[in-house]
C-alpha cells in the first residue's frame, strides 16, 4: 500500500510523465510517421481520358541538418510506391543553407512517372538560392514551372498544368504563368502558397495544389495550432478548400522548420485522384 505522501508524489509526477512522453513522441515518432493521403478531387469538364488520373504531391521536404538525406530518400521511396501518373513538387526543398539543395534534388531524381515530375519553388528556396535550386532540379530531370505552363495530352484530350514562382517573394508572374492557356480546358496550378486561392487571378483555375503551412506542424487538442497566433498563413492549413469553381488542396508536407517537432499533424504524401464531376 503506498503511503499518502507516495500517492501525492505519484499524482504530481503524472503530468510531468505525460509532458515528457508527448515531447518524445513529437520529436522522435510523429515527424517520421508518414501518412499517404488518398483524395478524390471532382473537376467539372475533366476530359474523359483523365478520369482517375493520379497525381502524387511532395512538398516542404526541408532537407537540413535536422532532416537528413536518408529521411529524404525514405520519403522519395514511399512516394514512388504510390505509382502515380504524374508527380508534383510544391517547394521548400531546403531550409536555409545552399549545401542541402543538390543532395535533395539528387534524391528526388529517383521519382519517375509516365507524365513526368513537375516542380515549383517555395519561399525557403528563395532564402537559399532560387537559381541553384532550379538548376539542380532540372539537372535531375525535374521540370520547374517558374511562371510557366505545359499541356498534358491523352489522345485528343488535354489537361493544362501551370506553376507560379513564390507569391510572397513577389516572384509570381501571372501573365507568363497563364499566357496562351485554353479557357475551356481545365487547369491545375502549382503554387507553394495556398492563399492565392483568394486572388482574382486564380478564378479560372480548376485546382490549386499547395503546401507551405506544414498543417501548422504542431496542433494540440482543444488549443489548435499555436502558429496561427503568429501568422495568417494558416487560413488554409490542410485539406481541400473551394472558392467558386476553384478548388485548393493543401498538403501538410513531409518536413519541419524551426523546431524539429510535429504533433497532431502527421507528415503527408498526398495522392490526388482526378474525377469527372
Ligand atoms: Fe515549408
Amino acid at each position: 500500500m503506498p503511503t499518502r505522501r507516495q500517492f501525492l508524489n505519484g499524482l504530481l509526477a503524472a503530468p510531468l510523465v505525460a509532458v515528457s512522453a508527448g515531447a518524445a513522441y513529437s520529436r522522435l515518432i510523429e515527424p517520421y510517421s508518414y501518412w499517404i493521403s488518398e483524395n478524390d478531387i471532382f473537376i467539372r469538364d475533366l476530359p474523359t481520358a483523365f478520369e482517375g488520373f493520379r497525381i502524387t504531391q511532395l512538398t516542404d521536404i526541408h532537407h537540413s541538418r535536422i532532416l537528413g538525406i536518408s529521411e529524404v530518400q525514405r520519403v522519395v521511396n514511399l512516394a514512388q510506391r504510390t505509382l502515380p501518373d504524374m508527380f508534383v513538387l510544391t517547394g521548400d526543398y531546403s531550409t536555409t543553407y545552399r549545401r542541402y539543395i543538390e543532395p535533395c534534388a539528387e534524391a528526388l531524381s529517383a521519382l519517375s512517372a509516365p507524365e513526368g515530375v513537375w516542380a515549383v519553388l517555395g519561399n525557403h528556396d528563395h532564402y537559399t538560392d532560387p537559381e541553384l535550386t532550379t538548376r539542380a532540379l532540372e539537372r535531375n530531370h525535374i521540370a520547374v514551372l517558374n511562371n510557366a505552363h505545359t499541356t498534358l495530352r491523352r489522345g485528343s484530350d488535354l489537361l493544362q498544368l501551370s506553376g507560379i514562382d513564390d507569391w510572397t517573394w513577389n516572384a509570381t508572374d501571372w501573365s507568363r504563368a497563364f499566357a496562351g492557356l485554353d479557357a475551356k480546358t481545365p487547369t491545375i496550378l502549382l503554387s507553394h502558397q495556398p492563399t492565392v486561392l483568394d486572388l482574382e487571378q486564380t478564378r479560372d483555375v480548376a485546382l490549386i495544389v499547395s503546401g507551405h503551412t506544414h498543417g501548422g506542424q504542431l496542433k494540440f487538442p482543444l488549443l489548435g495550432a499555436p502558429a496561427r497566433l503568429f501568422t495568417n498563413d494558416l487560413k488554409y492549413a490542410r485539406g481541400l478548400f473551394r472558392r467558386g469553381e476553384t478548388q485548393l488542396y493543401v498538403s501538410s508536407g513531409t518536413g519541419v522548420i524551426g523546431l524539429p517537432l510535429r504533433f497532431g499533424v502527421r507528415p503527408e504524401i498526398a495522392v490526388l485522384r482526378l474525377r469527372r464531376a
